[in-house]
């Protein structure tokens, strides 16, 4: 059987008339050029969030949380304490970046309290008698105590170790002993002959502990100690021995 396929011509689809685009005078089409150029900028504005107003509106944040914060704990941090709170800590910092940048020499003259930080470096190597300077009686500088050769600044702990203070005993020097034996008068010393081998290092670690992980004191260098002579320390006669240091004025020991 054959078939036959009819195929129908396809007829062109009728194309409308292109509408004639009016032409416009030279100064209508700058005017129209003119406008788009508005209008585009006005969108820009519109959607966009611009870096000032992120960084007003943080800046707005943050001092609500600290006046809440003030209002509420009456500290700025809601009672958060640490180390890089603390102005002074942040100082050091600085001053250790700048000194080991070799900068500080040429800023000391612009820094503020510089007469403290001639000799600064760190961490950094004392001698028995520089230690001392720094017992919180000599003004402009901080006060600094040593344990098991360790030096810390515990200035901000003044109301325990200035002058006065129940722990002043332990500024400017290293009176590892003490520590240990709770002795505060004939035990001022970093000798440590003729005590427990293991009271000492549990002691000794107790208390280095304490001044490591502190959020008050922290570490600032190391005392070479003189070559320790004659015979070690005898027992200790101070009755008041378990007392709190500071209660004892009667001992002569606070200075
Ligand atoms: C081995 C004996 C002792 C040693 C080595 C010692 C040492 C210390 C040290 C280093 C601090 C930390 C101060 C600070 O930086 O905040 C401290 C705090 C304190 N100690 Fe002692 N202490 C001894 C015995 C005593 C005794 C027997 C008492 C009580 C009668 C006492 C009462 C206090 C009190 C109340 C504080 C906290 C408040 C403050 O600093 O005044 N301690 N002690």
């Amino acid at each position: 059987m054959s078939s036959s396929v009819r195929y129908r011509k396809q007829r062109p689809s009728p194309t409308l008339p292109q509408r004639k685009q009016p032409d416009l005078w030279p100064a209508d089409e700058r005017r129209v050029e003119e406008i788009i150029e508005n209008e585009e900028e006005f969108d820009d504005g519109s959607d966009k969030v611009t870096a000032f107003e992120i960084v007003r509106l943080i800046f707005t944040v943050l001092v609500i949380n600290f006046l809440l914060s003030y209002f509420i704990t009456d500290s700025y941090f809601w009672n958060y304490d640490s180390l890089i709170l603390r102005p002074r800590y942040l100082q050091f910092l600085l001053y250790r970046a700048l000194d080991a940048s070799g900068a500080l020499p040429h800023l000391l003259p612009f820094l503020p309290s510089s007469s403290q930080l001639h000799t600064f470096s760190y961490p950094r190597n004392f001698t028995d008698s520089e230690l001392a300077l720094y017992n919180g009686k000599t003004p402009g500088l901080p006060i600094y105590l040593a344990i098991n050769s360790s030096v810390f600044d515990v200035s901000e702990g003044r109301t325990s170790y200035g002058p006065g203070g129940p722990y002043h005993i332990f500024a400017g020097r290293d009176a590892t002993r003490a520590f240990v034996t709770g002795c505060f008068t004939s035990d001022l010393t970093h000798d440590l002959r003729g005590i427990d081998e293991e009271k000492i290092k549990t002691d000794v670690a107790h208390w280095v502990g304490f001044f490591e992980k502190s959020n008050k004191y922290w570490y600032v260098g190391h005392v070479e100690h003189e070559p320790i002579t004659g015979p070690p320390p005898g027992p200790c006669q101070s009755r008041a021995m378990r007392q709190k240091p500071g209660v004892r004025r009667g001992d002569g020991v606070i200075q």
